[in-house]
């Protein structure tokens, strides 16, 4: 039977277990999207997951969510994250970065730009812009030039993660993002080929992926879905034939793995399973919080090949350790989830 304590090879690195640090926006960036020795010292501390994958990150400044996120889009973004993947490599660990375009999750006040989507939908809501809330803003519909530029922008930021040392990218095809808003059918309105049908509501989260492969190899890609997902002020129509449509046309690219957010309502991880034939990594998605139980079990009955868990990394650095030998677990305060400093960030005591 199979145990989360096991080695299993990803896109051909031998990783230490099957325990995957879900990717955790943290906030705790420089300002202009700078990692710092502060996140390197949070990942290197929990380097002894079978793999890594970073906070979410942008590829463009446009696509930057929140502040204090990181981004992979100039020469000193790409240098932080050096110091952040030679930690975690020194430490034993493997890394890949997860990049986040956020579209028209974001806000003029974050960027200085204006938010970018597949429509000009409003998400219902407000959002974090530094000082306060304000409410999201209609984005601009992106044009044929703007998805072109998007792509390009995908491949150059996929071509800096190599660059800065990453054992490879996931993109993060979830939680009402960018790309999720091309998947949604309540966020793309289209009437041009990217809108409208199954097939082109998929089209562009194909084209990235298809891109990113070309630039950096499938072996270093990954993409991460949660179809139902609502976050983000996403609803998705026809689930079970958006996503049959799209784990076909990707199952058979040889990506590093698929990262399956589960989500109530759907149950995304036998459903994949049965249509992909790759390396699968599952999570319980934000609203069903990971039960250490469900997690042993999924990878038992080989339902998924790793598990990621979320808060549960968050608050133990060690958490293989603790889990092989079932020592008690730390828990996380969700008041310094998105603070600054190393309060609720690096202070999270180990087992002695
Ligand atoms: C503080 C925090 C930040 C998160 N940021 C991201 C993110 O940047 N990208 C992403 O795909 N998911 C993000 N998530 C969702 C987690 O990856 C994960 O899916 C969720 O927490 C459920 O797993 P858990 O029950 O083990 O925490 C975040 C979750 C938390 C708690």
């Amino acid at each position: 039977m199979k145990t989360l304590f096991e080695k299993v090879n990803v896109g051909g690195n031998e990783l230490s277990n099957r325990m995957v640090m879900a990717p955790m926006t943290r906030n705790r960036a420089d300002e202009n999207g700078d990692p710092n020795d502060l996140m390197a010292e949070y990942y290197k501390q929990r380097s002894s997951f079978g793999l890594l994958i970073t906070e979410g990150t942008a590829p463009a400044h446009v696509g930057k969510a929140y502040p204090g996120i990181p981004g992979i889009y100039t020469e000193s973004q790409i240098a932080g994250w050096k110091k952040v993947t030679q930690a975690v490599h020194e430490s034993g660990g493997r890394i890949f970065l997860q990049l986040m375009h956020s579209g028209r999750i974001s806000h003029t006040k974050i960027t200085g730009l204006d938010p970018i989507s597949a429509s000009a939908v409003k998400p219902a809501g407000e959002l974090f812009t530094g000082t306060g809330m304000d409410p999201f803003e209609t984005p601009k519909e992106m044009s044929l030039q703007d998805i072109a530029d998007t792509k390009a922008a995908f491949v150059t930021a996929a071509k800096n993660a190599i660059a800065a040392g990453f054992d490879g990218v996931e993109l993060h095809g979830a939680n009402g993002y960018l790309l999720h808003q091309f998947i949604a059918s309540n966020s793309n309105v289209r009437t041009d080929e990217y809108g409208g049908s199954v097939e082109n509501r998929c089209k562009f989260v194909i084209e990235v992926l298809v891109a990113v492969v070309e630039a950096i190899g499938a072996d270093k890609t990954a993409i991460r879905i949660s179809p139902n997902g609502t976050f983000n002020d996403v609803a998705e129509t026809a689930i079970e034939e958006t996503y049959t449509y799209l784990l076909k046309a990707i199952n058979g690219m040889g990506l590093a793995f698929l990262h399956v957010s589960n989500q109530f309502g759907f149950e995304s991880i036998p459903f994949a399973r049965k249509l992909y034939s790759g390396c699968i990594v599952a999570n319980s998605g934000y609203a069903d919080k990971t039960k250490v139980e469900t997690a042993k079990q999924i990878i038992a009955s080989e339902q998924a090949d790793l598990f990621s868990f979320g808060r549960l990394a968050l608050a133990n650095p060690d958490l293989p350790k603790r889990l092989s030998q079932g020592i008690e677990l730390n828990s996380g305060d969700s008041k310094t989830f998105y603070s600054r400093g190393p309060v609720g960030y690096t202070d999270y005591p180990v087992a002695p």
